[in-house]
């Protein structure tokens, strides 16, 4: 006689009730599901300086260039003669160039010059996207430009003398949504990176609240060694115990702070008692499936030496890498499985910070008139 014991994958699935299984709140990973009226980051301000830079943004290919004055302005990348992409061209003056027969085109996207020809097709004219430069990044609106009812986020602390902002950029194979609910999922911490953040008290999540629009959390932690990726910014020891608020903000969805303030009950002579790290978390969508992932640490010390910015990017990048490669492989799996998002996904606790990230996305959606994310069982 044998018993039964295993529950195949497919048990799961037809003995479980449908509503039960699935995205209670979709995450639309596998879809178009981000929306177009808001600012997204185009790139960091360094990228765009010596001619233009291509960029799918929103899965749209983009050129990034500057005028003569510096103003950056952004066009579709595409040619409307025979496709060329202008990135592939040069900036003249105030025009970017196409490589392949010279035509030109001004920042609103109208062609202002066909070369071989004496007559200029009016018809010629591709779609442009307002930009600003904000801290240190530049921000692109994709969508309406009628509805344009904010500036980009406020983040001035990323050129101030007074702060350090340490930057980088990945390319994550993944959906932007999956980066920007784990980087509000904070008990991985302790898991994933037990080994690179080593700040394995965080083992309970903090209750996440909404002040107006802004996904926030807030945490206090009592006397513990700070995580080694840190001290060096503030000049600590790596063994001495030090209370903490971790407070996160989500001014966007493109967008989210994790600020450690850290406070040392016992300084050194003449030396500071609190510090901020100011982590940073930049999310554009790119092409299906994949993500622009421009990450930020901020300490309010001036002039951190190029050795401590060495120490510190390096213990970042080898912390992140931990997250891209996770990531990575829960997109491919997932993306692959032909049941997609129809299985079975459990909620916990500390997950209430990246359902509200899933409700704010999907009230953007709505008030765009787009149609509702799909998940749980088709
Ligand atoms: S493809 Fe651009 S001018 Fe011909
Ligand atoms: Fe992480």
């Amino acid at each position: 006689m044998s018993t039964k014991t295993e529950i195949s994958t497919d048990d799961v699935l037809r003995e479980r009730s449908p509503r039960r299984l699935g995205q209670l709140v979709p995450n639309g990973m596998l879809e178009d599901n981000y929306p177009r009226n808001m600012w997204w980051a185009a790139a960091h301000v360094d990228e765009v300086k010596d001619g233009p830079l291509a960029r799918w943004i929103l899965e749209t290919p983009v050129v990034i260039y500057r005028l003569e004055n510096g103003t950056p302005a952004a066009l579709y990348d595409r040619c409307p003669h025979r496709w060329a992409p202008l990135s592939e061209g040069h900036v003249c003056g105030d025009k970017i160039v196409c490589p392949y027969h010279g035509m030109e085109f001004d920042t609103t996207g109208l062609c202002t010059k066909a070369p071989t020809q004496k007559m200029q097709p009016n018809i010629a004219r591709i779609p442009a996207y307002p930009v600003r430069e904000a801290g240190a990044f530049l921000w692109i609106w994709m969508g309406d430009p009628e509805a344009i009812d904010r500036e980009p986020p406020e983040v001035g602390y990323q050129t101030d003398p007074n702060w350090s902002f340490l930057h980088g950029y990945y390319e994550v194979a993944a959906n932007w949504v999956m980066i920007r609910e784990n980087v509000f999922d904070l008990t991985h911490i302790a898991f994933l990176h037990k080994n690179t953040f080593k700040q394995n008290d965080w083992i309970n999540a903090p209750d996440s609240f909404m002040e107006g629009d802004v996904l926030c959390y807030q945490q206090e932690f009592e006397l513990a060694p700070l995580s080694p990726l840190f001290c060096a910014g503030m000049g600590l020891p790596e063994d001495k115990p030090v209370k903490r608020v971790q407070k996160g903000t989500m001014p966007s969805l493109a967008i989210s702070f994790s600020d450690w303030n850290v406070h040392d009950p016992a300084p050194e002579p003449g030396r500071r008692s609190d510090f901020i790290m100011r982590g940073c978390h930049i999310v554009t969508p790119a092409q299906r499936g994949r993500t622009h992932y421009f990450w930020g640490s901020a300490f309010d010390v001036p002039a951190l030496s190029d050795e401590v910015i060495a120490k510190t990017k390096a213990s970042v990048i080898e912390a992140f890498d931990e997250d891209k490669h996770l990531l990575e492989i829960m997109q491919r799996q997932i993306a692959a499985d032909p049941r997609g998002l129809s299985y079975l996904e459990v909620t916990l606790g500390p997950d209430k910070g990246g359902i509200r990230v899933r409700q704010i996305l999907n009230k953007m959606l709505e008030a765009e008139g787009r149609p509702p994310l799909k998940g749980g069982l088709a």
